[in-house]
């Protein structure tokens, strides 16, 4: 069973199941770069790191338009909610189950607001097992000791990591996540959407292929089949 991890651009990222699309911090409008047709998809959940309007994009009006289930820390659940979207208010650590596999919210070092500047609970990177295959979305982080326990405990097999510097870790520091997270698959993310988040992203696949772990460069719109 296969399925694909398609990159919207920026930290939005479509898991294309056979049960359906799996969205993660939906910026499409309003994202420079971001490739993504919605009416080609059939959208089964939407899951959101943290609060930022870079995150949580268009979460709300996806879900108000196909009533698709927004899964996110307990408060900016309640915020989306608010908004008239369907939602799944988690918090850390737990095992949360779907008929496609399993998700759960673990930490990442950064802040969370909503774009109207209320309190979004904490900012979360998440572990998904999406047909046996363990997919870690870092989220918006600094460089932090608790990727050794994810590592350690979790065993991720692809990481999506931000590389972008300046709301994040950089591309050194992602290095060093990377094999803390024992992955043997990265794909870089949160980089060139801006100027403030421009990186040289050959020199970080080089650098992580030295150290024998594979860099998957996606293009917005690019896939990578599972
Ligand atoms: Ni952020
Ligand atoms: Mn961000």
């Amino acid at each position: 069973m296969t399925f694909e991890i398609k990159y919207i651009g920026h930290s939005a990222f479509c898991f294309k199941t056979d049960e359906g699309s799996i969205l993660t911090d939906p910026f499409i409008s309003g994202n420079p770069s971001a490739k993504f047709d919605i009416e080609q998809e059939k959208i089964i959940n939407i899951f959101l790191t943290h609060g930022h309007g870079d995150h949580l994009g268009d979460a709300i009006p996806i879900s108000r338009k196909y009533r698709t289930p927004v899964t996110a820390i307990f408060e900016l659940a309640n915020y989306c909610e608010e908004k008239g979207a369907v939602v799944q208010g988690v918090n850390m650590g737990g095992n949360i189950k779907y008929n496609w596999g399993t998700a759960r919210f673990l930490p990442a070092f950064h802040s969370s607001s909503t774009p109207d500047g209320k309190y979004a609970g904490m900012p979360a990177s998440i572990l998904f097992d999406i047909k046996g295959t363990k997919i870690y979305h870092a989220g918006d982080t600094c460089l932090n000791s608790e990727m050794k326990t994810v590592g350690e405990i979790y065993k991720p097999d692809i990481a999506l990591l931000p590389v972008g510097s300046f709301y994040t870790m950089d591309t050194k520091e992602a290095l060093t996540a990377a094999k803390w997270l024992n992955a043997k698959r990265v794909i870089p993310m949160h980089y060139n959407t801006f100027p403030a988040i421009n990186v040289n992203i050959e020199e970080f696949k080089t650098e992580l292929e030295k150290s024998n772990i594979e860099c998957v460069i996606l293009k917005p719109g690019e896939s990578l089949s599972i």
